[in-house]
Order: C-alpha cells, then structure tokens, then sequence
C-alpha cells in the first residue's frame, strides 16, 4: 500500500519562495513506487490551494528576485512528476475548522516544508495536530522555542550548553528609557555586539553594533521586527553546523562549516551574493567533531525536538570556544542544502532521508 504524503509548501513568512524550492525538491524525490503526494500551497495571504495545481499557482506569483536559479526546471520536471494525487485546485478563504479538515482522511503523513513564522514556528504544527494526523518534523512546543532566540536560549541555558552572554531587550523598555538600555548593554557585554529580533530567520533584522552608534541603529532596526531583541556578545567565528534526525534517541551527521563571503553571514551573503564556502565534513579535529556532535543532540532533546533540526555552533577563532547558535526546525530543505548535505556525507542518500522522516513522524504518531 503506496502511503499518501501531503507536501505543505509556501506560506506566509519572507521565506516563502524557499520553501517552494525545497518542497519542489521533496516532491520530486518521493519515491513513486512508495508514496503519492498531495501538493498542498499556502498562498502568500494564508490560502490554501490543494492538488497538481497548487505548486504552478505558488510559483507563478512567487517573486522572481526571491526563487534561486534552477527552479524553473524544478517547476519543468514538477508537471512530470508522476505521483501526484489527482486532486482538483482549490482557492478560496477558509476557516480554521475548515482548514482542519482540508486533508483528505486518505493522508497519512503531512511534510510541512515551511520555513519561518506561521510555518516553521508551531503554528502550523498545532493545526496539524488538530487534525490528528501524524507530521515530519518538530512539535508545536519545540517548533516555537526554536523559532523564538530568547526562549530557545532559556533551553540551551537550561540543558547548561554553552551559550554566548547575552540579554533580552523589550522594544517597549526601550523606548520608554533608551539610555538605560544602551547602558545595560555596554556594563553586560563588550563591543562587537549581535542584535538580533527574537522571532526571525535568514538574518532579517540581524545587525552588529561596534560602537553606541551602531548599537543605536542597530536596536532601531530590530525592533522593527519585533518586540522583543537579543542583544548578545560578538566574537571572531567559524561557523560550524550538524545535521540532527531522530525522536527518542536523535542522531547527528558529520558536521560542516559555512565559510561567509562577507564579514558576517547576513542576508547578503545567504541569497544575494552566494558565495559563500561550504566544507563538509568541516576541517576540524576529531575531538571536536565529537564535541559538537554530542552537543547537537542535548540540544534538539533541550528543545524536546523531533524528527529534524539542524543545530549550528560559532567556534572562536581565537581561543577555540564552542558556542552554540541556534537550533534550525525546518532547515533549507533541497538536495544542495547543509542539513541534505552533511546527511549525504554521512552516508544517508536524499530519498532515504524523506523516507527515514517519514517513518519517524508515524513513529512520533503512535501509529
Ligand atoms: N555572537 C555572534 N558572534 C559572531 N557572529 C555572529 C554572532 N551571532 C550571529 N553571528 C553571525 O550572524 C549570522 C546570523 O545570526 P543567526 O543568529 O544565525 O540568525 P538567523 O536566525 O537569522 O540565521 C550568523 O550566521 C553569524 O554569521
Ligand atoms: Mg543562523
């Protein structure tokens, strides 16, 4: 018996275009003598579109700017894809009962490939587990602690990983009594300092402050984001990333380390330029290899993760600390991506990575 797989794509959040791009790889790699998929399309303004139609109605008014090169084959060798479930396109503004009910009873398994708020953040999750039906990936509470800096950080703290000193700033302390906060920033931590909004992702709204001045704009800039800003110390760094994939007892791949073409790895450096260097395994010694692939897996059980995360480190350039960044819930998802990639190199191919996801979302289900 093929297994149906609804493949959520799009969505609401500035990574929506990525997301079309992993889904479209995620399509194309389920194997049709396996499953049947189910394309399912959340516009851009939050509705739902349904069956074969969903994917070319997304990237037709997907922006152009945003789609990497090589999705318009994707989208080419998408009208080919074969196991498709017929299902007639469906638009139209829908409740949530409505929503809950828009996968057929014949869906086994939901892979939301939603990156960023309203997607990746447990908001989808909990519609999902509304339905009752079993998803890849991580749950509604380990969905929003990662897509959230300050509460993950309390996690990681928690599990007592090693975390970079750090504080929260309320955009609202902060306009009320601005000196205060620049001051509580400067007796904390040294400058270079990282400011980031709580709630994001692809380095949107991210800045590093050398100076007040810096701290300053760089405060302004968050806080158009969002309420809430992590203001946390800077350090000269590798960045080392490691793909993590199990329930109960998660498991980690070889690590890798992202070389940015600029200073930092921002939004520039991420999707703009791309040129940044990838090297997998990452040119470090086996202790630390080690090191870093242990504290992946504390993390994702600090998060109570499930299914996937990709967990990523700063290694100081000058002493050698570890430090841990962020877990990811929903890494970038294609073939060419870190988490797909240090998973290859470990050993497991792409199609058998979906097929290990799938498993572990009917194992998480209890069924
Ligand atoms: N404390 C830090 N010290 C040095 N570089 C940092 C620090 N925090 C973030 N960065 C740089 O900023 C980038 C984006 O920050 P990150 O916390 O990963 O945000 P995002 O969730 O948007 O990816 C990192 O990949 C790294 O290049
Ligand atoms: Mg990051």
């Amino acid at each position: 018996m093929k297994k149906t797989i609804a493949v959520l794509f799009g969505g609401q959040s500035g990574e929506h275009e990525v997301s079309l791009v992993s889904a479209q790889a995620v399509i194309a790699a389920l194997d049709p003598e396996k499953y049947q998929v189910l394309p399912v399309g959340i516009t851009k303004d939050g509705r739902w579109l349904t069956g074969s139609g969903a994917m070319p109605a997304l990237l037709a008014a997907a922006d152009p700017a945003l789609l990497p090169a090589g999705s318009a084959a994707g989208a080419h060798a998408l009208e080919e894809q074969q196991n498709e479930v017929d299902a007639p396109t469906s638009h139209g503004d829908m409740d949530l009962p409505t929503v809950a009910r828009i996968l057929p009873p014949g869906v086994d398994v939901v892979f939301p490939v939603l990156h960023g708020p309203m997607g990746e953040d447990g908001t989808v999750q909990g519609l999902l587990e509304l339905a009752g039906v079993a998803y890849v990936g991580c749950g509604v509470a380990a969905s929003a602690v990662g897509m959230d800096k300050a509460l993950m950080k309390a996690a990681f703290a928690a599990a007592g990983l090693p975390l970079l000193p750090w504080l929260l700033v309320r955009r609202a302390d902060w306009q009320r009594d601005p000196e205060a906060t620049y001051t509580a920033v400067e007796s904390t931590l040294h400058y270079p300092v990282f400011v980031k909004p709580a709630n994001m992702g692809s380095s949107v709204g991210v800045g590093k402050a050398k100076d007040r001045d810096g701290l300053k704009y760089a405060i302004a800039d968050a806080a158009r984001y969002d309420r809430r800003i992590v203001i946390e110390q800077g350090i000269p760094a590798r960045e080392i990333e490691i793909s993590v994939l199990g329930n109960e007892t998660p498991e980690a791949s070889v690590p890798g380390e992202i070389v940015p073409s600029g200073e930092w790895y921002d939004y520039h450096a991420k999707y703009i330029h791309g040129q940044s260097a990838i090297h997998i395994p990452a040119p470090i010694d086996a202790a630390l290899a080690d090191s870093v692939r242990a504290l992946a897996t504390r993390a994702f059980l600090a998060i109570d993760g499930a299914g996937l995360a990709r967990v990523d480190f700063l290694l100081d350039k000058e002493t050698s600390e570890l430090w841990i960044n962020e877990a990811n819930t929903m890494p970038g998802f294609t073939p060419i991506s870190m988490y797909a990639k240090m998973w290859a190199a470990s050993g497991l191919r792409y199609p058998d990575l979906l097929d290990r996801l799938i498993l572990l979302a009917l194992e998480r289900k209890g069924s």
